[in-house]
């Protein structure tokens, strides 16, 4: 039903009659429902994203301010708002339940467990929306969050505090890489917050019984919002996600934050704007896109009183295209990307990292100096060999000096290469990357590399053990460990046993 105009200030009188005359601006009425959208008249001074309470036990957020009426999105699909209904303003933006208690459970993006758990328990709702720390505040990104991933550790690594972003094709191993991350913070004092945004529900479920599985849902909160649920708890997720993470941050925590993903974030939006009728600008896309993941990737960062909230959002791209408008703009927001590659994903390369279009644009200050060392000529070592390859695909003569650059390029991929759920810490990475610098990998070839330094290291680990707990106390490995480094790589090399290839 529409209501014409004329009738509204009767209508307006008749339900607000009992209402004192100072609370007047806080109260509303429905002029319009349906498609999970309602048009409000009143409401004067409410604001871009207040939450709205109506007296049938519904509420919703705003979503529009036009002139004379305000536009909202309901919160619950089952409980139904009629016209005329009245709605009150709560003078506040959604809030989602914050707590150490969370840690653990699997919530939607309503704050509603899901997982079979039983009641919340949380200590306080902080509003959804929350100041960004300003430049007084924010310390500066100086501490390594190690991913375990040996590529992206050496080649880009991420600090504390840091927003890298995460971005490849469908199936190119984006949210592999997330939860390897999550996977490796056993034991090293970082709480982590998964947002699935849009993916399907046994996606979910599968991940989260993986982490339950490797112990890593004691320090990890899932906030889900699936593919068949409402676009607005798919808007709402990041939000609630990060509010949680900042919680977790004013309690001086370190905490790391994945956003899985955020191009199903966008298309929500998108889905919104386009029900509001809100022009649409590129791809469709409302004008204000940028402004939806800005202000939530702002709030990422290390803070001086203590704590930090590192920040890996994921979007996915279409045919290798990193210049869509999402992609840019995310692209623009954060301090660096991992780019993924299904070319190299399909050659077995995995991860499939694209060592030239990925970037960390602040972590190199926070990587551990051991690994910096051990790092240092890898970046050429790999451009090159790929320009090289590109040449001796060609079939061109190559002299000695490419040809053994493109075994020691190949040596590096390999090295690189490393299995889904298994990661390294800083000191086996130093290790790893310390064979192929001094050239001990050079005569047991490609084949066999791999074996070699894993067997490198925990020989290491149970025969040389004191070198190893120095290398790890100190983050750094001195000449003198390099010296003994040398002579039992070279002990270690006479008892490798190379496994036999051909079984
Ligand atoms: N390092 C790896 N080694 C072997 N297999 C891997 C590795 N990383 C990912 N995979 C496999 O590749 C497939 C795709 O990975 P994943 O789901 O992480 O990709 P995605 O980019 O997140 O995909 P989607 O676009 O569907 O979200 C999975 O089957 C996963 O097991
Ligand atoms: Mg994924």
């Amino acid at each position: 039903m529409d209501i014409k105009n004329t009738d509204l200030v009767s209508l307006f009188e008749q339900a607000l009659r009992d209402v004192p005359e100072q609370k007047l601006e806080e109260i509303g009425i429905v002029v319009q429902v349906g498609d999970g959208i309602c048009k409000m008249y009143g409401l004067t001074h409410a604001m871009y994203g207040e939450l709205i309470e109506f007296e049938g036990g519904n509420r919703g957020i705003i979503m529009q301010l036009d002139e004379d009426s305000v536009s909202l999105f309901l919160l619950q699909s089952t409980i139904a708002v009629a016209e005329r209904e009245v709605g009150r303003r709560t003078g506040s933006v959604f809030k989602a339940p914050v707590g150490m208690q969370l840690l653990g459970r699997v919530i939607n993006a309503l704050g509603v467990p899901i997982d079979g758990m039983g009641d919340l328990v949380y200590d306080a709702l902080w509003p959804i929306e929350a100041e960004i720390p300003g430049i007084i505040e924010r310390s500066p990104v100086n501490e390594s969050l190690e991913t375990g991933i040996l590529v992206i550790d050496a080649l880009f690594p991420i600090g504390k505090g840091q927003r890298e972003l995460l971005i490849g094709n469908r199936s190119s191993g984006k949210t592999s890489i997330a939860i390897d991350t999550i996977l490796h913070q056993k034991n090293k004092n970082v709480l982590c917050v998964y947002v699935s945004i849009g993916q399907r529900v046994a996606n979910v479920a599968r991940m989260v019984r993986l982490l339950e599985e490797n112990g890593a849902l004691d320090y990890t909160v899932v906030v889900s919002a699936e593919a068949g649920e409402a676009v607005l708890n798919q808007y709402l997720a990041p939000y609630v996600g990060c509010t949680i993470g900042e919680y977790f941050r004013s309690q001086q925590r370190d905490v790391l934050i994945v956003y899985d993903d955020l191009s199903n974030h966008a298309v929500a939006f998108r889905e919104m704007s386009l029900l509001l009728r809100h022009a649409p600008g590129r791809e469709a896309f409302p004008g204000d896109v940028f402004y939806l993941h800005s202000r939530l990737l702002e709030r990422a960062g290390k803070i001086i009183s203590g704590g930090s909230l590192t920040a890996l959002p994921i979007v996915q791209i279409q045919g290798d295209d990193i210049t869509a408008y999402i992609p840019t703009n995310l692209i623009s927001i954060t301090d660096g990307q991992i780019v993924l590659d299904t070319k190299l994903f399909n050659q077995g390369m995995r991860p499939a990292v694209n060592a030239e279009l990925s970037v960390s644009r602040v972590g190199g200050a926070a990587q551990t100096r051991a690994i910096k060392k051990m790092t240092k000529a890898l970046r050429l070592e790999l451009a090159q060999y790929h320009e090289l390859l590109d040449f001796a695909q060609f079939g061109t003569e190559l002299d000695d000096s490419s040809r053994r650059r493109l075994e020691r390029g190949a040596l590096a991929v390999e090295l690189l290469r490393q299995p889904q759920y298994v990661t390294y810490s800083f000191v086996d990475q130093a290790l790893m990357l310390f064979l192929l610098k001094e050239d001990f990998l050079d005569a047991i070839g490609v084949a066999k590399a791999k074996t070699f330094v894993v067997q490198f290291v925990s020989f290491v680990k149970s025969v040389h053990n004191d070198v190893y707990a120095r290398i790890f106390s100190s983050q750094d490995v001195s000449d003198a460990d390099i010296a003994l480094l040398r002579v039992i790589a070279q002990e270690f090399s006479t008892l490798f046993v190379a496994p036999d290839l051909e079984k």
